[in-house]
């Protein structure tokens, strides 16, 4: 039996790769950036599994040119790349990873949160560039964390371990907002529940870790800053989408928000010359929460786990849509 064709998008740590490698035909693009859409299509056409980043649009055009294609296994948590509903329609199987990057995505968000709201990054300029010109007792000032009420927009997995940090690090009081409640941070955070302008107003810190899709694309604009605390303390490690960042750039500008930390933007990169970068209060970092050995190495397995499997016509660990299981494309 001829072994399962699989394009890898990009070079992926070994302890996927290698597995992927030993039971497939591997093609891996050699790159730092991404193929381009045709380069893609092209790539994929004759594969049973293609690894995706979340840099590569997987979308209808992509698929009807890969007519084998049996898995699509996302290098990420998030898949909003991936057109989901095209790919389930096709009888393709789309894996996740999941859980694996909670904990280094949770430390990032807080890494930004005390980062924007202590000025670490403008007064770590100002230092170099040599604008430390004395012990001030005016400068930098900045906002303190403990006893302060913490806002988590989306409480999931990596919002309730970036509130537990917070809550048990800080003594921080929990607001949220979900679907439906979480008896988990209710019980171990002693969090509250509420709508979101009300979380917009009484939080000291608002972190995002909400999903991306149309119904939350720019869910943060200049009405919601406006809702904020002058001192409040603005935090995106989930989607850049999720922010009218024009609107954010002019909160940051006036005062109507104190400050904010960013892994995420729209686009990514964003370019040099971008207001935001120009904005001392913001503090901008290049998309990398879940940017640590052991955790690339975690979603590197996972990733292949989910690729094998998808080539094999087995289940997917992290399978994001398991209704394809009846229809899907066998090996
Ligand atoms: C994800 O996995 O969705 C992250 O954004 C990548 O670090």
């Amino acid at each position: 039996m001829p072994r399962p064709k699989v394009f890898v998008a990009r070079r992926i740590p070994d302890e996927g790769l290698n597995a992927i490698s030993a039971a497939c035909d591997v093609d891996v693009w050699p790159n730092q950036l991404p193929p381009s859409a045709d380069v893609l299509r092209e790539r994929v056409k004759d594969c049973d599994g293609l690894v995706s980043l979340l840099t590569d649009r997987v979308d209808a055009a992509l698929l009807d040119a890969a007519p084998r294609l049996k898995v699509v296994s996302n290098f990420a948590v998030g898949f909003n790349n991936v057109d989901v509903p095209a790919c389930t329609q096709r009888s393709v199987c789309v894996g996740n990873t999941p859980g694996v990057l909670t904990d280094a995505t949770a430390d990032i968000a807080v890494t930004l949160l005390l980062n924007a709201a202590r000025r670490l990054g403008e007064s770590a300029n100002d230092a170099k560039a040599g604008r430390w010109l004395t012990w001030e007792p005016l400068g930098w000032l900045g906002q303190d964390l403990a006893g302060r009420t913490l806002g988590i927009v989306g409480m999931g997995r990596i919002g309730f371990a970036t509130a537990k940090r917070l809550h048990h690090g800080w003594g921080m009081k929990v607001l949220y907002t979900k679907r439906s409640a979480s008896p988990e941070a209710e019980k171990e955070l002693s969090a509250k529940r509420v709508e979101l302008d009300e979380l917009l107003a009484q939080s000291d810190f608002v972190s995002v870790h909400a999903d991306m899709n149309p119904s939350t694309k720019g869910m943060f604009s200049a009405a919601q800053f406006k809702k904020m605390k002058r001192t409040a303390v603005f935090v995106n490690t989930a989607r850049g989408p999720l922010v009218d960042q024009p609107a954010l750039a002019e909160a940051l500008r006036s005062g109507t928000i104190f400050a904010a930390g960013l892994d995420v933007t729209e686009p990514e990169p964003l370019p040099p010359e971008h207001e935001l970068y120009a904005l001392p209060n913001c503090v901008i970092a290049p998309h990398i929460a879940s940017a640590t050995i052991d955790t690339r190495n975690a979603m590197a397995r996972l990733c292949a786990n989910n690729l094998l499997a998808g080539v094999r016509g087995e289940p997917l660990p992290n399978w994001v849509n398991p209704d394809v299981a009846a229809t899907r494309r066998k090996a």
